[in-house]
């Protein structure tokens, strides 16, 4: 059976012919050993075209050019067939050391040659300067290696050459290129921002009908972007993204309603933590999140940034160093939210709370409403197990009508509740549960039931 990981296999095995074929030419010419061609560009690599392999894909995807597809495979060779580069270790007899223009570093654990930039440079241009400045171009920040996170070469110390670095691909098409499928990116301090996702539909979202109809325009946005802004070529007349403000109160189906959009669009959604970037991480903010617009963008991600307040809140007055950083994010990410190609969702419990400046720009404002009796019950019906039945007795039309819930507070009673009934031994959700539970959600947002 052919999976991703075993076609990679296959199609690396083939690009790692073509390698040694082009490095045992570099190093002919170089040595002046008369090899038969007289340019490593006459060997072209494989060509793929049938292939469906991620590797395969990735080429097609880029249109790999010759320069990259040979640095993407030299920086994976070490992971995949490491002996091929032990030729570079040759001594020169000159200088009784290793030949400076091969580069390649000593690893800690690794016992192979770790190419560089500088041995991608040999490789691929040999003592040909323009062709070598060519290859430098590939490790700048605008190279799609760097803004698409696909490979870099290691940062080097002051003073010592870019090319010195050893390269490195990212953990992400390390893995595609491997085991095939993509590997999620995790959170932490360089990534600060977390995959939520539904189980539910939007038959489950209960929201009064302007309500739907503005989040169906965000759909139809996603839907049809490509087709407005390339094909009607409406990019020169339109922001190329969207950026819609939810704001409502707490448990009215903001997250979920996202989740939704993303789920329906076949997007991820990646919620962006903007408590943690607003106090933690001063200075490297800007950086951990530009990486997050660059992958978003790059993948199709929807970005999600709940309680938005924290940072496009009214902007305070510049009084401690720590403001004057906050607003220096606040407009990195106002300039990146605004060159960004694709669906920025902004949370938040008080619209009144948001700088006005900031949200004339949004494209949209969705105000989710605490629901009305009739809302609420169709949020209670739907809440429970099926595995569970309903004390007879309990009317959910008066539960409904009497008590003034958001559809996540309801939640929080249908999970006391449920949990009653579970450490009890049945399936029976009692009236009795369901009173004390929502006297207990009362307490907690300090109201009277
Ligand atoms: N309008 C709704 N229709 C159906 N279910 C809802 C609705 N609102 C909330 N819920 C339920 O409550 C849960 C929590 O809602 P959600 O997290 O989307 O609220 P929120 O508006 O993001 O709240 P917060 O402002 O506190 O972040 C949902 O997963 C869903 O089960
Ligand atoms: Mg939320």
């Amino acid at each position: 059976m052919v999976t991703p990981l075993t076609a990679n296999a296959r199609d690396l095995e083939r690009e790692l012919t073509w390698f040694a074929a082009v490095l045992d030419t570099r190093l002919k010419l170089y040595f002046g050993k008369e090899p038969a061609i007289q340019d490593v560009r006459e060997l072209p690599p494989p060509v793929l075209n049938g292939s469906e392999s991620p590797y395969a894909r990735f080429v097609r995807h880029y249109e790999l050019p010759f320069a990259e597809r040979l640095v993407v495979l030299l920086a994976l060779i070490p992971l995949i067939r490491p002996q091929i580069l032990d030729v570079l270790w040759s001594r020169n007899e000159d200088t009784q050391r290793g030949f400076t223009e091969f580069g390649g570093v000593h690893g800690a654990t690794h016992g192979g040659f770790i190419p560089t930039g500088e041995t991608a440079a040999f490789i691929l241009a040999g003592d040909d300067l323009a062709e070598r400045f060519a290859i430098m171009r590939l490790f700048e920040g605008d190279h799609f290696f760097a803004r698409h996170n696909i490979l870099q070469v290691a940062p080097v110390a002051a003073g010592e050459s870019m090319l010195s670095g050893a390269l490195t691909l990212s953990r992400e098409f390390r893995h595609l290129f491997t085991a095939g499928s993509e590997s999620k990116p995790g959170f932490n301090t360089e990534f600060p921002a977390r995959r939520i996702e539904t189980r539910l539909d939007w038959d489950d979202l209960v929201l009064p009908a302007a309500t739907l109809e503005q989040l169906s325009e965000i759909k139809h946005w996603i839907l049809h972007r490509r087709r407005l802004l390339v094909d009607w070529e409406m990019n020169q007349k339109l922001s190329p993204g969207f950026t819609s403000l939810f704001h409502g109160p707490p448990g009215t189906g903001k997250t979920l309603s996202a989740s939704l959009l993303g789920r329906h669009c076949g997007c991820e959604v990646y919620k962006v933590d903007l408590s943690m970037i607003a106090s933690k991480y001063i200075g490297e903010t800007e950086k951990s999140l530009a990486r997050i617009f660059d992958l978003a963008e790059h993948k199709n991600w929807i970005l999600f940034f709940d309680e938005a307040d924290a940072l496009f809140g009214k902007r305070t007055q510049v009084e401690h160093s720590h403001d004057r950083y906050a607003n220096q994010e606040v407009s990195f990410l106002l300039q990146r939210i605004e060159d960004f190609h694709g669906v920025v969702i902004l949370a938040s419990n008080l619209k009144g709370n948001m700088d006005d400046a900031f949200i004339r720009r949004l494209q949209s404002i969705i105000y989710f409403p605490l629901p009305k009796p009739a809302e609420r019950l169709r949020i209670w019906r739907s809440a429970f197990s099926p595995r569970t039945v309903l004390e007879p007795g309990i009317k959910l039309e008066a539960v409904a009508e009497k008590h003034d819930l958001a559809g996540g507070t309801i939640m929080n009673v249908v999970r006391f509740a449920s949990l009653k009934a579970l450490s009890r031994g049945d399936n029976v959700i009692l009236q009795a549960d369901l009173e004390s539970g929502i006297r207990r959600e009362f307490l907690k947002e300090g109201r009277a039931g």
